[in-house]
């Protein structure tokens, strides 16, 4: 063979792996809605940045006329790129190839990324689109899923791990992307179950369509399995873009600091009117969120599960901070299950990679109802104050309003460790609110005054006076001090300047037994 024949059969070979499954298969992708492995990954990276891995692999199986049967490949692309400029490790499911089904040689290509990923200290991301294990392959592929498992759980907290699921991801294939810190889903064209409509027809005789019962907008609202539901695969692949951008390459790295023309001290008058009068008022803690932040910007997470609580990505003074906060707009701030998981799981996140924690707290309490303590709220909330307490990260807090009970305590509070603790002076710090207090202290009196309304009146105002405002905490040192709205940025932005250095750490362990 001449030497130009040599590099022509590279040429051939290179051309076979990129057509994948063939270009019927590719068009029968693209009718689906979908675009190719390639061409997410083009969307997904850096213009040009790409370079594949095991382009040539082939899988080594041999029943079911599998050996005529042999493509470059073999179902998943993988490798390294860059996404604004900072490497990162990728593998894309093509389901032109066998339905993007699971084998032993796709499971081991995968394996290699995440390794290199976890040596170099580098992100990983995967573009899921797959019949799940390759049925030719039986046990060799579920092997090659629980290598990938044990994967994901020993790079969890080590380098940033992110799914995205774009097309059909069911049975024990969901579990890689449940270990993962982000998962993100296309509407209409995903979805992500363990038992499929048709075993659930049979077994539990209900009706569900793919896209009600593992699509985008159910696990972006209803399980919360989702972290992000985009509209269509560019968006998909550009959120993941930009949420990377708020993150370190590895655990041992800071955030990127992204330098902001707003300055640091810039006050905002339309703070001192943000918390209304009333106690009991809704209000959009979005708002302050978004009114304290560089530029303005607030990059939420799950913003449709829980939206009680509000998680997110920001800057202050171009670092980036992850923002926890109770929303008065949804169930009035209150904590119930799906808000402490939501919240558990942000906050362990912040705490593996370095992000200062940013709560702004409202909080009535913890949800009452009987669906929440047989739910297991009490091990559910747990999961909450354990996160905010076992975070290292500097820790800031802003009470606007009510702070109460059990919720005071769990929302990264002086106690736990805060480092910075303000409120504003409409913060209500008290066991709890007003009537409450008044209607166990004052049961037998109630009972037995001639006009309880009156008394009650006179009782409420007693206990507000004496309790419902922030002096009795700041009086303590709970509170650190209590601000005026205005100069709730410059004030976060001073304290995070200070905590820069900050330097704390638990007692050595194997690991905690957070409460699951
Ligand atoms: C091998 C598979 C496959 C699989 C699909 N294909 N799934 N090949 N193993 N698991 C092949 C099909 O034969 C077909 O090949 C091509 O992929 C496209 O499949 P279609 O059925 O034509 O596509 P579509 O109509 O879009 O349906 C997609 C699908 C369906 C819903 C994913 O293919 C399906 O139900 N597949 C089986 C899913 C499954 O039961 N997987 C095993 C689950 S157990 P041709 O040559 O015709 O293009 C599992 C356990 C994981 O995954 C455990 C981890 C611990």
């Amino acid at each position: 063979m001449s030497l130009e024949d040599k590099f022509a059969e590279l040429a051939r070979r290179r051309a076979e792996a990129e057509l994948g499954g063939g270009e019927e298969r590719i068009r029968r992708q693209h009718k689906a809605g979908k675009k190719t492995a390639r061409e997410r990954l083009e969307l997904l990276l850096d213009p040009g940045s790409f370079t594949e891995l095991d382009r040539f692999v082939v899988h080594q199986s041999h029943d079911f006329g599998m050996d005529a049967q042999r493509i470059p490949g073999d179902g998943v692309v993988t490798g390294s790129g860059r996404i604004h400029g900072r490497p990162a490790f990728v593998f894309a499911q093509d389901f032109t190839v066998f339905g993007g089904s699971l084998s032993d040689a796709y499971a081991r290509k995968i394996c290699k990324v995440m390794d290199l990923a976890m040596k170099t200290g580098a992100p990983i991301v995967g573009l899921n689109d797959s019949g799940g294990a390759r049925i030719q392959e039986g046990v060799v592929s579920l092997a090659g899923y629980a290598d990938i498992f044990l994967r994901n759980t020993l790079a969890s907290g080590v380098v940033p791990q992110i799914s995205a699921i774009m097309g059909p991801c069911a049975g024990g294939a969901v579990y890689s992307p449940a270990i993962t810190d982000f998962v993100f889903m296309v509407k209409n064209t995903s979805y992500m179950f363990v038992t499929g409509p048709d075993v659930i027809r049979s077994v539990t005789h209900e009706s569900v369509s793919a896209e009600e019962l593992g699509g985008a907008t159910t696990h972006g609202t209803t399980s919360g399995v989702a972290h992000f539901a985009a509209d269509s695969e560019e968006e998909c692949l550009a959120l993941i873009r930009e949420l990377l951008t708020f993150l370190p390459q590895n655990n041992l790295e800071d955030p990127p600091v992204r330098p902001t023309q707003d300055p640091a001290d810039r006050r905002d008058e339309s703070l001192q009117a943000a918390v209304p009068d009333q106690p009991n008022r809704p209000y959009d803690m979005k708002e302050i969120i978004r009114t304290v932040l560089d530029d303005r910007y607030f990059f939420e997470v799950q913003g449709a599960y829980a939206p009680n609580l509000v998680v997110g990505f920001g800057r202050l003074g171009g670092r980036p901070v992850g923002i926890v906060a109770n929303q008065p707009a949804h169930l009035a701030g209150c904590l119930d299950i799906a808000a402490s998981l939501k919240g558990a799981r942000f906050v362990r996140f912040c705490d593996c990679f370095n992000l200062p924690l940013v709560t702004f707290e409202d909080v009535p309490g913890f949800l009452p109802g009987t669906a929440q303590e047989f739910g297991g709220i009490i091990k559910h909330g747990a999961k909450l104050l354990y996160a905010f307490c076992e975070a290292t990260v500097p820790k800031l807090t802003v009470i606007t309003r009510k702070a109460y009970g059990g919720a005071y305590c769990v929302m990264s509070s002086k106690h736990i460790r805060g480092d910075v603790n303000l409120a504003y002076p409409t913060a209500e710090i008290a066991v709890m609110g007003p009537d409450g207090a008044v209607n166990i202290l004052y049961r037998r009196e109630l009972e037995q005054a001639g006009d309880a309304a009156a008394f009650r009146d006179a009782k409420t105002r007693e206990y507000r006076e004496k309790f419902a405002h922030p002096y009795v905490a700041a009086e303590r040192g709970y509170i650190d001090e209590v601000i005026e709205p205005r100069d709730t940025r410059a004030r976060l932005c001073a304290a995070l300047e200070l905590l820069r250095t900050k330097r704390d750490a638990n007692p050595p362990k194997k690991h905690g037994n957070i409460p699951l």
